[in-house]
C-alpha cells in the first residue's frame, strides 16, 4: 500500500499522540499517487487569472484550463492528468467572498488538488482510486466516510446515476452509506455555461455526526450552453477536486483550516504585526469578531498574494482591487497596521512557494504592488478624514457611521440631508434613494442605515422601479453597444452557415513572401460567400451601384480585421477586371470576417455581374500593411525595454493602439515612474535591437500550452483557446508576449524608432506615443533640419525664416500628433523652432520699424523740397504695425522739421507730436499741438519721459473701422490748421531740411 511520506512531523496533544503531516506532504502524496500508481500526468497549476475563458472572474476549479478539452475544441495533453490549483472565488457562481472569516472552512483562495480523465477511465476507476488514496495513503476509517450520488433530474434530462450508485456498492461501502442527492448538491456546473455533469461526492462524518465535503468527483457528460440547455458531449471525461485547506484540516486533526500549518503562521503574522492586539483565540459567533477579522486578513492576503503573484493588477481587476482595499481596512482599524498585507506575503510565499514558485520569484514586484496600493489606500484614508470632519461639524450624528469609508460619501451625505430638510419628508422618495444609489455608490444597508439614523422610512418601491427602468434602459443601450452588428448581421450569418461553413479562414493574413529581402502580401484567391448591401441585406446577385456600401464574406480572407488593438487592412476585392470593391473597413462577428467597401467600376466596364460565388481576388494595401506591422512589433520591443529600464518597477499594460501612422502604448506603472532620461534609454534599446536585426518567431499554441508557460499578456484580456501567437524575439531586448497581430519578420524591418509623444509622464499611468520605419527617419530628419536652420539662423531671409519654420513644425504635428507632451529630439525640435519663431517675429518688427522709417524719411524730404513748414503725416505702413511698435515708429526721435504722426493699428489710433527744440514757442509745443487733435478721437494724451515742449503722445485709442477714415481727415485738418497758425515763425527751411536739400 503506497503510505504518506511523514515530511514534517508535529506533536499533538490529543487523546491519542498521534503524528502530524504537513500540508505539502498532504499535496505531494495527492500528485505522487495519482502519477506512480495510476500513470497521471502532472501538470502544473494554471494561473488563476483566466487567459482563454471571459465566462469567469478568476479561475476557480481544477478544472478551468482544461475546459477546452472537455468541449472537444481542444485536443488533450495527456489521456490522465493530475495537479493542485490555485483557485480564487470571489465572482459569479461560485462566490465565498461574504462567508470569509465568520466560518473555518470558507475561502476567497484555496487549493484544489484534482485528477482528470480526458475519454480514458470513467466512474469505476474513478472512485476506486479515490477510495484507495483515503483510505490507504490518508489512513481515513471507512465508517467516517460517506458517499453521495446523482438521483437525477427532469430538468436537465437526466435519470438517477445507479451506475455510480453500483460503483459504491462494489467497491464495499454499505448501502447505508451510499446516499442519493438531488441537482443542487450533485450536479456540478462551473458557470452558467460550460462543461457539467452528475458528480458523486465523499464526506467525512464528524465527531458530531455533521459532515464535511472532502472530495468532489465529476463526470463530466454535458455542456451548459448560453441558451440555458444542458446538451450532451461526444466524449466522458472525469473531473475531480479536493480542497487540500479542508483534508489538512482533517488530517492533522485541527477543529479548522485556520489551525493548519497553511493558515498559523499568518496569524502569527498578524499577531507579531499588531502590538497590543489581544491574540487570535479561534473563536466564532458574534462575540469573535476579532478572531473573524484575523481569518479574514489570513485568508484575502493569500487570495491578493497569488493573484499578484499570477500577473493580476489591482488596476485591471476590481475584485482584487476591492478586496485590498478591504484588508487594508481591516489591517488599520482592528489591527492598527497598514502594512500587514506586504509582511504576509512573505508568509504566504514561504507556506506556498514550494508548490507554487511563481510566489517566490514575483516577490519583489508584488511587494511593490502592494505597497503602491497601500499608500494610494492611506492618501484616499487621510482625505476622507479631512471631509468627514467638516460633514461631522454639520451633521454630528453621522460619527455612527465612522466605519464607512468611500469616496462620494461626504457629498451623498449632504445632498440627502439638504433634500429632506427642503421637502421636511419623513420617507426618503426613491428617486433620492436612486441617487445615493447610482450616482454616488451607496449600498443598500448603507442607505438603511442612514434612514434609521434619521428616523425615516425608505420609499423601496419608488426606488425599485427606478433601478428595473435603469437596468433595463443599460443591458439596451449595452447590447446596441456590444453586439449591434451581431444582431445586424444574424440572418447573413445564419445562410452563410446554411451552406456548411462555419467561419471565414483568416489564417492567410499572416502569410507573406521574401522576395528580394522585401515583404510581399501576395493576392488571395477565394470565393465570394455572401455579399450584403447597405441594410444588411443579402443578395443573390447584383449589378451594385457605386455609392452605396456593400459588405462581403469570403472564403478565405487576407484582411486583418480591427483585433487586439491593432487597426483593420484596407485595399481591394477584385471581382472581374471590370469591377472591384475598395475595402475600407473590414471586422469579424462570431467568426465571420466582414469586409465593407464601394464598388468601382472601371470606365469600359460590361461585366459587372457579382453574385455570391463569384471568384474574387482579395489585395491587401500592402504599404499601409507593412507600416502597421512594424508598429505592432515596435510595441513589443517598447513593452520589453520599458521593463528593462525600470528592473525595480512592474509595468502592466493596459491597451495599446497601432495603425499605419504609429502607436501607442498606455501602461500602468507600479514603483519607480518613467523619466525623459529612461525613455531615451528605452530608445536606444530598441534601436540596438533594430540594429541587430533579430528575427521574430512565431509559435502557434493552445490554451492549456498557454497554462503551462510564461508570456506577457494584456491584464485582463481574454484570449481565444485555440490558436495562440506566441510571439518572440531574443537578444538584445528579449520579448514574449501572446498576440493575434501581424508582425514584421525580424526587427531590422522596422528600420527606424523614435517617441514622439507622452500623456502623463509623471503619472503611475502613461501613454506613449512613437514612430517606425519611414514616419521615424520622416521625423529625425526634420529634427536634424530643425537644427541645422537654428544654426544657419542669421543667413537667412527673415521670411524665408518664418515660412521654413511654420511649415517645418506642421510637417512634425502632423507626423508626430499632437494628444501628449512632445518627448525626447521631438520636445528639443519644438523648442528650438519655437526659439527660432521668436526671433523671426522679433525681426519682423525690425522690418516694419524700417519700412515705417524709410516712408516718414521720405515724408521730411518731400516736405522740405517743397519748403512746407511741417508735417503732418498719416503713416501708410501703420496697418502692417502693432499698436506699441507703431507708437515707437512714430516717435521719431530726431525729426528734421515738426512732425504730427498719425497711425491706425488693428482699429487703434495712434498719434504723436514732436518739435524740434530750436523750433519751441510759448504757443508752439509739441504738447499744444497734440492737443488740438484729442477731442477729434475722444482721446487723451499719454504719460511721457520726455519733454512736453518737443514731444507728446496720444493714448491708443480704439475707433470705429467705419467712422475711422472720417476723423482721421479731421485730426489732420485740426492739426494743419493749428500749425499754420503757429508756425509763422519758421522760414520753412530747417537747417537739417536745407542739408537734404542741398544733397
Ligand atoms: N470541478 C469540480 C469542483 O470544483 C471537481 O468541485
Amino acid at each position: 500500500m503506497f503510505r504518506l511520506p511523514v515530511r514534517t512531523l508535529l506533536l499533538h496533544h490529543s487523546k491519542h499522540i498521534r503524528t502530524k503531516t504537513s500540508s505539502s506532504a498532504i499535496r505531494s502524496t495527492f500528485i505522487d499517487y495519482f502519477v506512480k500508481q495510476h500513470g497521471h500526468k502532472h501538470v502544473k497549476s494554471s494561473p488563476v487569472v483566466p487567459l482563454c475563458d471571459p465566462t469567469v472572474p478568476f479561475v476557480n476549479a481544477g478544472m478551468n484550463q482544461f475546459k477546452g478539452v472537455f468541449l472537444g475544441n481542444v485536443d488533450p495533453p495527456y489521456p490522465r492528468v493530475v495537479n493542485s490549483q490555485k483557485c480564487v472565488r470571489v465572482g459569479g457562481k461560485h462566490n465565498d467572498l461574504d462567508v470569509v472569516g465568520l466560518d473555518g472552512h470558507h475561502h476567497t483562495f484555496f487549493e484544489m488538488l484534482g485528477n482528470w480523465s480526458f475519454g480514458d477511465y470513467y466512474k469505476k476507476e474513478a472512485c476506486q482510486m479515490a477510495w484507495d488514496l483515503l483510505l490507504g495513503p490518508y489512513r481515513l476509517k471507512p465508517e467516517n466516510l460517506v458517499v453521495t450520488y446523482f438521483a437525477g433530474d427532469v430538468v436537465i434530462g437526466l435519470t438517477e446515476d445507479r451506475e455510480c450508485r453500483d460503483v459504491w456498492k462494489q467497491i464495499g461501502v454499505p448501502a447505508s452509506r451510499v446516499i442519493a442527492k438531488n441537482a443542487e448538491d450533485n450536479f456540478w456546473e462551473m458557470g452558467p455555461t460550460g462543461p457539467c455533469g452528475p458528480c458523486t461526492e465523499i464526506h467525512y462524518v464528524n465527531a458530531d455526526g455533521s459532515l464535511t465535503e472532502i472530495w468532489n468527483i465529476v463526470f463530466i457528460q454535458c455542456n451548459r450552453q448560453a441558451d440555458g440547455q444542458v446538451r450532451g458531449l461526444r466524449r466522458q471525461h472525469v473531473d475531480t477536486g479536493m480542497g487540500l485547506e479542508r483534508v489538512t484540516a482533517l488530517l492533522q486533526g485541527v477543529p479548522s483550516n485556520y489551525d493548519t500549518d497553511l493558515f498559523r503562521p499568518l496569524i502569527r503574522c498578524i499577531e507579531k504585526n499588531s502590538k497590543g492586539i489581544p491574540q487570535y483565540s479561534g473563536k466564532y459567533g458574534s462575540e469573535a469578531t476579532l478572531d473573524s477579522a484575523y481569518r479574514r486578513v489570513a485568508d484575502h492576503a493569500r487570495m491578493i498574494s497569488v493573484c499578484l503573484s499570477d500577473g493580476a493588477f489591482p488596476a485591471s481587476s476590481l475584485n482584487l482591487k476591492q478586496i485590498m482595499r478591504k484588508s487594508f481596512k481591516i489591517s488599520t482599524d482592528v489591527f492598527q497596521n497598514t502594512r500587514l498585507l506586504y509582511h504576509l506575503y512573505d508568509e504566504v510565499a514561504s507556506t506556498l512557494g514550494e508548490a507554487y514558485p511563481e510566489l517566490i520569484t514575483k516577490q519583489k514586484d508584488a511587494k511593490l504592488v502592494i505597497e503602491h496600493e497601500e499608500n494610494a489606500y492611506k492618501k484616499m484614508r487621510a482625505s476622507l478624514e479631512k471631509k468627514w470632519k467638516d460633514l461631522a461639524k454639520q451633521f454630528p450624528e453621522i460619527e455612527e457611521l465612522r466605519d464607512v469609508e468611500m469616496n462620494g460619501f461626504h457629498l451623498g451625505y449632504k445632498e440627502f440631508k439638504e433634500t429632506i430638510n427642503k421637502h421636511k419628508s419623513t420617507v426618503i422618495p426613491g428617486e433620492l434613494v436612486f441617487k445615493l444609489y447610482d450616482t454616488y455608490g451607496f449600498q443598500e444597508d448603507l442607505i438603511e442605515r442612514i434612514a434609521r439614523l434619521n428616523n425615516l422610512d425608505i420609499d423601496k418601491k419608488g426606488f425599485w422601479k427606478l433601478l428595473a427602468d435603469h437596468k433595463s434602459r443599460h443591458k439596451t443601450a449595452f447590447k446596441e453597444q456590444s453586439s449591434n452588428k451581431g444582431i445586424l448581421f444574424d440572418s447573413a450569418i445564419k445562410e452563410i452557415i446554411k451552406s456548411g461553413i462555419k467561419s471565414t479562414n483568416d489564417q492567410p493574413k499572416y502569410n507573406y513572401e521574401f522576395i528580394d529581402k522585401k515583404v510581399v502580401y501576395k493576392p488571395l484567391k477565394t470565393n465570394l460567400l455572401a455579399i450584403l448591401n447597405e441594410d444588411c441585406e443579402w443578395i443573390d446577385y447584383s449589378e451594385p451601384s457605386e455609392n452605396k456600401p456593400y459588405y462581403l464574406v469570403t472564403k478565405d480572407t487576407n484582411f486583418y480585421c480591427e483585433e487586439g488593438g491593432q487597426m483593420a487592412d484596407s485595399g481591394i476585392i477584385r471581382i472581374n477586371e471590370d469591377i472591384h470593391l475598395n475595402v475600407e473597413t473590414v471586422f469579424k462577428i462570431r467568426d465571420f470576417v466582414f469586409h465593407k467597401g464601394y464598388f468601382k467600376v472601371n470606365k469600359s466596364g460590361e461585366n459587372l455581374y457579382v453574385n455570391n460565388k463569384s471568384e474574387v481576388t482579395m489585395e491587401i494595401d500592402s504599404e499601409k500593411r507593412l507600416r502597421v506591422m512594424r508598429n505592432h512589433t515596435a510595441v513589443h520591443l517598447l513593452n520589453a525595454a520599458l521593463r528593462k529600464v525600470l528592473p525595480n518597477s512592474v509595468v502592466a499594460q493596459i491597451g495599446s493602439s497601432v495603425t499605419d501612422k504609429g502607436f501607442s502604448l498606455n501602461l500602468t506603472v507600479y514603483g519607480e515612474k518613467l523619466s525623459q532620461e529612461l525613455i531615451l534609454k528605452a530608445q536606444d534599446l530598441i534601436r540596438q535591437s533594430i540594429q541587430a536585426d533579430v528575427p521574430l518567431e512565431t509559435r502557434v499554441i493552445d490554451s492549456l500550452q498557454l497554462s503551462q508557460e510564461s508570456a506577457l499578456t494584456v491584464p485582463g484580456e481574454t484570449y481565444p483557446e485555440t490558436g495562440l501567437r506566441m510571439v518572440t524575439i531574443n537578444e538584445p531586448l528579449v520579448s514574449k508576449e501572446l498576440c493575434c497581430g501581424t508582425h514584421a519578420p525580424s526587427t531590422g524591418f522596422l528600420g527606424d524608432f523614435c517617441v514622439t509623444l507622452i500623456k502623463g509622464a509623471a503619472s503611475h499611468s502613461p501613454v506613449i506615443h512613437a514612430l517606425t520605419g519611414d514616419s521615424a527617419t520622416k521625423a529625425r530628419e526634420l529634427f536634424t533640419h530643425a537644427e541645422n536652420l537654428s544654426r544657419a539662423v542669421e543667413l537667412l531671409d527673415p521670411v524665408v525664416r518664418k515660412e521654413e519654420v511654420s511649415s517645418l513644425k506642421k510637417q512634425l504635428q502632423e507626423l508626430c500628433g499632437s494628444s501628449g507632451a512632445p518627448y525626447g529630439d521631438y520636445a528639443k525640435c519644438l523648442t528650438l523652432l519655437d526659439g527660432l519663431m521668436k526671433k523671426t517675429v522679433h525681426t519682423d518688427e525690425m522690418a516694419l520699424q524700417a519700412i515705417a522709417n524709410a516712408e516718414l524719411r521720405e515724408v521730411f524730404e518731400n516736405a522740405s523740397t517743397e519748403g512746407r513748414r511741417f508735417v503732418v503725416h498719416f503713416t501708410r505702413c501703420s496697418y502692417l504695425m502693432q499698436g506699441p511698435a507703431l507708437a515707437k515708429a512714430l516717435s521719431i526721435p530726431s525729426a528734421p522739421a515738426p512732425a504730427l504722426l498719425l497711425g491706425c493699428a488693428g482699429g487703434v489710433i495712434v498719434a504723436a507730436a514732436r518739435v524740434p527744440k530750436d523750433m519751441v514757442t510759448s504757443s508752439f509745443t509739441a504738447e499744444n499741438w497734440l492737443r488740438c487733435v484729442l477731442p477729434v478721437f475722444n482721446a487723451s494724451a499719454a504719460p511721457s519721459a520726455q519733454s512736453p515742449l518737443e514731444y507728446a503722445e496720444m493714448t491708443g485709442t480704439k475707433v470705429s473701422l467705419i467712422n475711422c477714415e472720417q476723423l482721421v481727415q479731421d485730426a489732420m485738418r485740426a492739426a494743419i490748421k493749428f500749425a499754420q497758425a503757429n508756425t509763422t515763425h519758421i522760414d520753412g527751411r530747417t537747417p537739417e531740411t536745407k542739408k537734404l536739400q542741398r544733397n
